[in-house]
C-alpha cells in the first residue's frame, strides 16, 4: 500500500482521487438541484477546503458567487477547541442563500462558530457542504446538508488536509499509520 511520511509520521494510502471524484460529483449534482433559480455565495473555509472548493465550483452549474474565510483550529493532529478568525468575511450576506464550503467536519466546532457568525447577519438561508465527515468525533447538533464521505476518527491528510502545514497538496487522502 502506498504511503507518505510527512516529518516524524507515516501515512497510508485510504481514498483515491477517483472516488473523491465521484463524492465532490454527487455533491454538486444535489446543489445543482436544491438551488436551481437561486443566486447562491459560496464561503469557503481555508486553508483546507481550497481544493474541495475549486473541484466542487467546476462543477457547479447555477449563477453563483465564492468568497473566502480563513480559520483556524488544529495545531500538530488535535483540535485546540479554539477557533481563530484570521480572515474575515468582507461581503454583505444579508438576504443571500449561503452555503458554507468546509474540507472536514471533526468536533463540529469550527462549523458552528461560522453559523453563529453568519446567522448574526440575516442571510436568507444557510446550507453546509463538507466534503469529510467524521461522525463519531462530532459533538455539535446542527444539520449538515451535503456529507461527501463519512470516515472513521482517524487523523488523515491529502486533498487539502495538513499535519502542521504539509500534505494539503496530495490528490489522494492518506491515513495516519498506528
Ligand atoms: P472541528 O472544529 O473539530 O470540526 O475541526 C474542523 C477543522 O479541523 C477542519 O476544518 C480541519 O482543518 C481540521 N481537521 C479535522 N480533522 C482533521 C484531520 O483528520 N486531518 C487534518 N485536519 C483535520
Ligand atoms: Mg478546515
Amino acid at each position: 500500500m502506498k504511503s507518505v511520511k510527512i516529518k516524524d509520521k507515516e501515512f497510508v494510502l485510504s481514498i483515491k482521487s477517483d472516488e473523491i471524484e465521484d463524492a465532490v460529483e454527487n455533491i454538486a449534482v444535489k446543489v445543482n438541484n436544491d438551488l436551481n433559480g437561486k443566486n447562491p455565495l459560496f464561503i469557503t473555509i481555508l486553508n483546507g477546503a481550497f481544493m474541495f472548493a475549486s473541484d466542487l465550483l467546476k462543477k457547479i452549474e447555477i449563477p453563483c458567487e465564492i468568497t473566502f474565510v480563513k480559520l483556524s483550529s488544529y495545531s500538530g493532529i488535535a483540535s485546540t477547541q479554539i477557533v481563530k478568525k484570521i480572515i474575515g468575511l468582507n461581503v454583505d450576506i444579508t438576504g443571500r442563500d449561503i452555503i458554507i464550503v468546509e474540507d472536514i467536519i471533526d468536533t463540529g466546532i469550527t462549523m458552528e462558530n461560522m453559523l453563529k457568525d453568519l446567522s448574526e447577519h440575516n442571510p436568507s438561508s444557510i446550507r453546509i457542504a463538507t466534503f469529510l465527515f467524521k461522525p463519531k468525533a462530532f459533538t455539535k447538533d446542527y444539520k449538515i446538508d451535503y456529507i461527501g464521505m463519512e470516515i472513521p476518527n482517524d487523523f488523515i491528510v491529502g486533498y487539502g488536509l495538513d499535519y502542521d502545514g504539509y500534505g494539503r497538496n496530495y490528490k489522494d487522502i492518506y491515513k495516519i499509520k498506528e
